[in-house]
């Protein structure tokens, strides 16, 4: 048995979807492989009128269903933790009985007063329920930990970011605050540091000198499914690339911690995101891409184009797919390019970070030598692919291409966690090292914000039928500085693309 302190977790937005999807089934194996406190409770907050009785059962079958679970002592067990409070978010004076309730917990389970929010609510409410919370004094640490997680998006551009940051800072401490960005709770992001930092081998070779170029992908084959309305009002820039994928060029970019703890890791993360060179509308004329899916047929499937997804504005200029090249002012990346993409729509699901090592200076095996690359592969398929080049066997002295590869599912041990179980233990166990810290958050909307203003203000996109790789520009991106994209395969050692 662990030993964390005993707690209640209070879920905002408990009949909604990421409730039902994500934390409760990420909570119940968290209890399943006894990770959770000797005594915990979940109480499930919104305004519909459940009972405990009923929103148990709504739980229980939906865990039954996602995590393909038999009807067990176990899942009993679990779901007898769970309980439910009707509340009018919104109004100040309904949050008494909310008091009420979080006390009667507290000593029903001897939580002594411990209390996660957790705010899986739409972002509107991210203003009213600390301010609420607070009223009561359910903010105050001196009867029990208080702790606020909060969903992205934060923010929807610089100035709301600012807003909402000096509207959470009124009622909680940045300590009692943690922004979840699932990114940072993926096992292969955290890798990256542990990558990089254990290892006397990559590190020195870790910068301009010997880097030409590093690639990020993070590709999905869905569209924007049922969250047009969401989505619509974000684009790929908002929803994608200003939070996950900053996060994910962070780990790859930063200096390493003096300590590995939440301030060392988040003072050197942050420092990355104002080492961001500004873009300006000259800039982003050449180095950003922004493309729009149309309708196509996949594998014999036809899908719907962008435009025509329920909740989609007919003439809607959002973008689902960003191209971006980007670089870094610092001594260690200095004249080293990024070219960071993602999109919805794309042939398969992948996320990778490519590092391109720069040619030998003087090719003695001729100009087709191979490049040494490094593919650092987030999802699916986990692992690490080295590529290099060898003799070709036989006679004179050709240089072919080979590869080295490591896979995560190779290894015994610990299951792994998944993002949210991860993320959610961690801020039961107190440590906000793998949450967004404020200052982090506004210097990467510092960045996207010239990126968002371009974009309003020409709103071309370049079309690309489901099931490519994006609008041709993107490839343009690369090829004018000689370069190309690699075209991944969901399987980490397929080295050509193969699955259309
Ligand atoms: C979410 C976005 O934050 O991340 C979604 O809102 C996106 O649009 C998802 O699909 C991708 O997450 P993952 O873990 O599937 O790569």
């Amino acid at each position: 048995m662990n030993h964390l302190d005993n707690n209640c977790i209070a879920i905002f937005g408990a009949s909604g979807d990421l409730t039902r999807r994500k934390l409760i089934p990420a909570l119940y194996h968290l209890y399943a492989t006894k990770q959770l406190s000797a005594s915990f409770s979940i109480l499930g907050i919104s305004r519909t009128e459940y009972s405990d009785t009923t929103y148990r059962t709504k739980i229980k079958e939906s865990l039954i269903v996602s995590e393909k679970l038999e009807d067990s002592e176990q899942l009993n067990e679990f779901c007898s933790h769970i309980h439910y409070q009707p509340l009018d978010t919104a109004d100040k004076a309904n949050y008494a009985a909310l008091k009420e309730r979080l006390a009667a917990l507290s000593e029903q389970y001897l939580t002594a007063g411990n209390i996660i929010y957790y705010l899986s609510t739409p972002p509107s409410l991210y203003g009213v329920i600390p301010e609420c919370l607070a009223e009561h004094g359910l903010n105050q640490n001196d009867d029990g930990w208080k702790r606020l997680i909060v969903e992205k998006p934060f923010g929807y551009d610089k100035a709301s970011a600012v807003a909402l940051d000096e509207q959470l800072h009124r009622f909680f401490a940045e300590e009692q605050i943690y922004r979840i960005d699932h990114y940072l709770g993926k096992e292969t992001v955290q890798n990256l540091l542990v990558f990089r930092f254990s290892n006397g081998l990559f590190e020195p070779l870790w910068n301009r000198n010997y880097i030409d170029h590093v690639e990020i992908t993070s590709a999905e084959s869905i569209g924007v499914e049922g969250r047009g309305g969401y989505y619509d009002g974000a684009g790929a820039m908002r929803d994608m690339f200003q939070n996950h994928l900053l996060q994910v060029l962070a780990m790859v970019a930063m200096e390493p911690p003096a300590l590995i703890n939440s301030n060392a890791i988040r003072n050197e993360t942050v420092k990355v995101f104002q080492s961001l060179h500004p873009l300006d509308e000259k800039a982003l004329e050449h180095d950003l891409v922004l493309g729009q899916y149309t309708a196509s047929k996949v594998r014999g499937e036809p899908l719907l184009g962008y435009r025509e997804e329920t909740g989609v504005e007919a003439e809607s200029s959002t973008e689902t797919y960003v191209a971006l090249k980007l670089s870094i002012d610092n001594w260690r990346w200095n004249g080293v390019p990024f070219y960071v993409r993602t999109g919805k729509r794309l042939p398969t699901r992948v996320t990778e970070v490519v590092i391109h090592f720069k040619k030998t200076p003087h090719p003695v095996f001729g100009q087709n030598t191979p490049d040494n690359k490094l593919v650092i592969r987030i999802q699916p398929d986990e692992g690490i692919l080295m590529k290099f080049g060898l003799k070709k066997p036989g006679a004179g002295f050709e240089s072919q291409e080979v590869s080295m590869d490591f896979r995560y599912d190779s290894l015994d041990g610990d299951e792994v966690l998944t993002a949210y179980e991860r993320l959610l233990l961690d801020s039961i166990k107190g440590d906000p090292t793998l949450f967004a810290r404020s200052d982090a958050v506004l210097a990467c909307w510092d960045f996207v914000q010239p990126i968002l203003d371009v974009a309003q203000s020409n709103p071309t996109r370049y079309g690309y039928a489901c099931g490519t790789w994006g609008p041709k520009e993107a490839d343009e991106l690369l090829s004018r500085d000689g370069r190309e994209w690699r075209f991944p395969c969901k399987n980490l050692t397929d080295t050509d693309y193969c699955e259309l």
